[in-house]
């Protein structure tokens, strides 16, 4: 039995392009869990956190009716649930604590490719598939179009094929299933990423201090994914043109350098990708014995 008062629950998705991710920023926020006969529940070993398995679709729901306090889901699903959630005069149904870097995707028109229609300028009067119901018949009314709109929980892709839509409106990722289906990408109404969800009642004041440690696990997490640890040798004179090039760095460590005039040890803490240009670069305005190495945990 979960106790709702001390345990922190929180949704992810059972299976499909976001469980792996969300399993893996858990763990490097050093979560352990074992997983329960039923598969359904993960129990935090070494932290009061439990994971719900369930499917994406239900994850809104799950965070909204504060049987969750946390969910992680992709932007096109809780925007979807907000819309529908929206209808019942529910506004805020919950908040969006924070953009993960992953699970990036868009929820886009398809034409098929012999179809009549081919862009949004041709939809009037046409029959659309989606498993974004709300999310498309928004994005119609906003344009002023006027087109039907059917439901699929699966497979949408097909629909055209089985003679029930003319065009859809579906996720896309890599965009193989549209290609495969002969189906070709149109606008994007959604750019989608995973986000992190959390109940809009407040948390027992018991879970709040280890919810408030997860965020900034999550946080610290997220910005050592791109980190790197610079070390150089440079002249001092050249210190500004060091950290202009190298934006997002934090004040960085000199060092003298033993029995070498003019020329320091600079250390510092990147929070963005270093590229070949900007090693050439950092070369260019005298820096040398340059290296990068990345970067294992951070808190800021
Ligand atoms: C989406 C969408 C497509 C597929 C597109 O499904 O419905 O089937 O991904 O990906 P691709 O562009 O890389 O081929 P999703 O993963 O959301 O599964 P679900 O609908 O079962 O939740
Ligand atoms: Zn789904």
């Amino acid at each position: 039995m979960i106790d709702k008062q001390t345990r922190i629950k929180i949704a992810i998705q059972k299976s499909g392009r976001l469980t792996e991710h969300s399993l893996d920023l858990l763990e490097r926020c050093g979560l352990k869990y074992t997983r329960g006969r039923d598969q359904l529940i993960g129990y935090g070993e070494n932290m009061p956190i439990d994971l719900l398995f369930v499917r994406d679709d239900d994850i809104p729901g799950l965070v909204r009716d504060d049987v969750c306090d946390l969910g992680i889901a992709g932007l096109n699903i809780i925007e979807e649930k907000r819309l529908e959630y929206g209808c019942d005069g529910i506004m805020a149904p919950y908040t969006e604590v924070c953009r993960l870097d992953y699970g990036h995707c868009r929820l886009a028109f398809g034409y098929p490719e012999t179809g009549a229609r081919q862009a949004i300028t041709e939809l009037d009067g046409a029959t659309i598939a989606t498993s974004y119901p709300f999310t498309v018949r928004d994005y119609l009314k906003r344009n002023d179009i006027s087109a039907d709109v059917v439901e699929f929980s699966g497979a949408v892709e097909i629909a055209p094929s089985l003679g029930r839509a003319d065009v859809i409106c579906d996720l896309v990722s890599t965009g193989t299933t549209m290609i495969a289906n002969k189906i070709r990408e149109g606008e994007t109404i959604l750019e989608s990423q995973c986000m992190l969800i959390r109940t809009p009642v407040a948390i027992p004041e018991e879970k709040t201090a280890w919810v408030n440690r997860l965020l900034q696990r999550i946080e610290g997490v997220m910005q050592v994914r791109e980190s790197k640890y610079i070390m150089m040798h440079a002249p001092k004179s050249a210190l500004a043109e060091i950290r202009a090039l190298l934006p997002g760095a934090e004040s960085p460590t000199v060092l003298p350098l033993e029995g070498v005039d003019g020329r320091v040890a600079i250390h510092v803490v990147c929070r963005e990708n270093v590229f070949w240009e900007t090693l050439e670069a950092l070369k260019d305005v005298g820096a040398s014995s340059i290296l990068v190495v990345p970067v294992e945990k951070m808190l800021a």
